[in-house]
């Protein structure tokens, strides 16, 4: 469990399935991301949050829910581990009615922290569709580094699509 101003990071449990599957079951939550279906079927949900002890066990993820006191369920925030290389992907989703009150920012700054200081991590990166800037903000407001544009890297809803990449070194770490 992982604490900020605002929020508290701490894994999911199938009783946070219905509220997963409200908010990333809207369609502008699922446009941008590669990995949500749409509609998103019931049974979605607990399937996936079934998976996250394993992933962890297994270093291969850690996902977070993303919480707030007043409002509990807001999104999630995870890391794809590739300890080998010492780095791993960060993802994540705000729910709709949530969005620009600077919460995937502060979320991504403490999952970054943790992949530095408890995971040992040496760089950190991301990618988001080139259409959708609000998600480079984030990386850029978390401390990361615009890295490129991969050209017609991605299929969404049937369209090759841009991505943007960034990225952060431990190295490059305000302490
Ligand atoms: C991307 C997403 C996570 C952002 O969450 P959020 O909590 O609203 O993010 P924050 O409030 O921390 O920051 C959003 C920033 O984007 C900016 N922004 C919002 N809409 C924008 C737009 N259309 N163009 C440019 N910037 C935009 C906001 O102004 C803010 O930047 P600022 O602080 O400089 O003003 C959220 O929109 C989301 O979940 N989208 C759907 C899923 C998704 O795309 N996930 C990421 C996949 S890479």
């Amino acid at each position: 469990m992982l604490r900020t101003e605002r929020l508290i990071l701490r894994p999911f449990g199938r009783e946070d399935a219905p509220t997963v599957q409200r908010l990333a079951g809207a369609r502008e939550v699922a446009d941008t991301t590669l990995t949500i279906p749409h509609p998103y079927l019931d049974g979605v949900a607990e399937s996936w949050i079934a998976t996250h002890e394993e992933a962890w066990k297994q270093k291969d993820r850690a996902t977070f829910a993303v919480t707030t006191e007043a409002e509990g369920l807001i999104g999630a925030i995870g890391l794809h581990l590739r300890l080998g290389h010492q780095r791993a992907e960060l993802g994540y989703w705000i729910g709709l009615p949530f969005w620009n009150r600077g919460y995937a920012t502060e979320a991504a700054r403490a999952i970054i922290a943790f992949g530095f200081e408890s995971l040992g991590l040496n760089r950190i990166h991301a990618s988001h569709l080139t259409r959708n800037p609000a998600s480079g903000r984030v990386m850029e407001k978390a401390g990361m580094r615009f890295e490129g544009t991969l050209r017609q890297h991605v299929v969404r809803w049937g369209r090759l699509e841009d991505l943007n990449t960034y990225a952060v070194l431990r190295s490059e770490r305000a302490v």
